[in-house]
């Protein structure tokens, strides 16, 4: 769909667009999916709709697969047109929750520009606040289920019943690729490098918010939560 499409799609009324930052493991997935349950948003996840384009060998997923398994950031361009096709669908009319998007200054600016031929803005930038050091445990044990993606740890979030899911019953469960030790150092080093500007970015325009991440999922959850009601209103 085209610009002059998306902004007609978009005309009616401003919807909630909300950014969620942090290092790799910092919980932006799972703390995504739980608003998304709450509020009927949208969550969009450039490194889900990247895995889905590497699983279909679209030409976008051909050049991502290597960068995405050393642990590097794939390039602006190819990012920022998966998330324009993406936000041009429909169903992001009711507001969305971008997981891992943007990463880079290139991205915030892309999507400042996106918005605003939209009429959209941003209602908060969340930064979850995390040390790094956890951030390897927590990536080691992630696994989601494979049928809805569902996301559990071998330490922090097991299924009720070992091996089911809770939510869909499905039975296969799977892990990322890129989720082992030596990967997780390269993503943790992108993260510091390109993407941790962007809280300063965002602390100038006012969108910032800061949560930190590191206690209870369902605590940082209630808290994330009233801060969005907020941001929302
Ligand atoms: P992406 O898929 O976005 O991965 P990431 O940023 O590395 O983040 P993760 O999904 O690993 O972690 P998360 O913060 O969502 O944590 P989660 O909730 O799963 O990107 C993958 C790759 O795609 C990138 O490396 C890059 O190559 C590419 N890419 C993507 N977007 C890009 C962009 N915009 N530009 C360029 N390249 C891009 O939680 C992790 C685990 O911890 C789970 O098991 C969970 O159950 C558990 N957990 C969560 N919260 C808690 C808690 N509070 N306590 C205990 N355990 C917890």
């Amino acid at each position: 769909m085209d610009t002059d499409t998306m902004t007609t799609a978009k005309a009616s009324a401003p919807s909630p667009v909300l950014i969620l930052l942090g290092p790799p493991g910092a919980g932006k997935g799972t703390q995504a999916r739980m608003l998304e349950e709450k509020l009927g948003l949208v969550q969009l996840s450039t490194g889900d709709l990247l895995r889905e384009a590497v699983a279909a060998g679209t030409d976008a997923g051909k050049a991502a697969k290597a960068v995405m398994e050393a642990g590097g950031l794939v390039s602006d361009e190819i990012v920022i047109n998966i998330l324009r096709d993406r936000l041009a669908q429909p169903d992001t009319a009711k507001g969305v929750i971008l997981d891992g998007f943007p990463r880079t200054t290139v991205q915030a600016e892309a999507l400042d520009r996106l918005l605003e031929e939209q009429g959209q803005k941003i209602n908060a930038a969340i930064s979850l606040e995390v040390d790094d050091t956890e951030m390897v445990t927590r990536i080691a044990g992630r696994y989601t289920c494979a049928a809805c993606g569902e996301g559990y740890h071998d330490l922090y979030k097991q299924p009720v019943t070992d091996g089911t899911c809770d939510k869909c019953g499905g039975t296969e469960m799977k892990r990322r690729a890129d989720d082992n030790a030596e990967t997780v150092g390269s993503r943790l080093k992108a993260y510091h490098a390109q993407t941790a500007p962007l809280i300063a970015y965002y602390g100038g325009k006012g969108a910032l918010q800061k949560i930190d991440a590191m206690g209870d999922i369902d605590q940082i959850a209630a808290g994330m939560h009233a801060m969005v009601a907020r941001a929302i209103a």
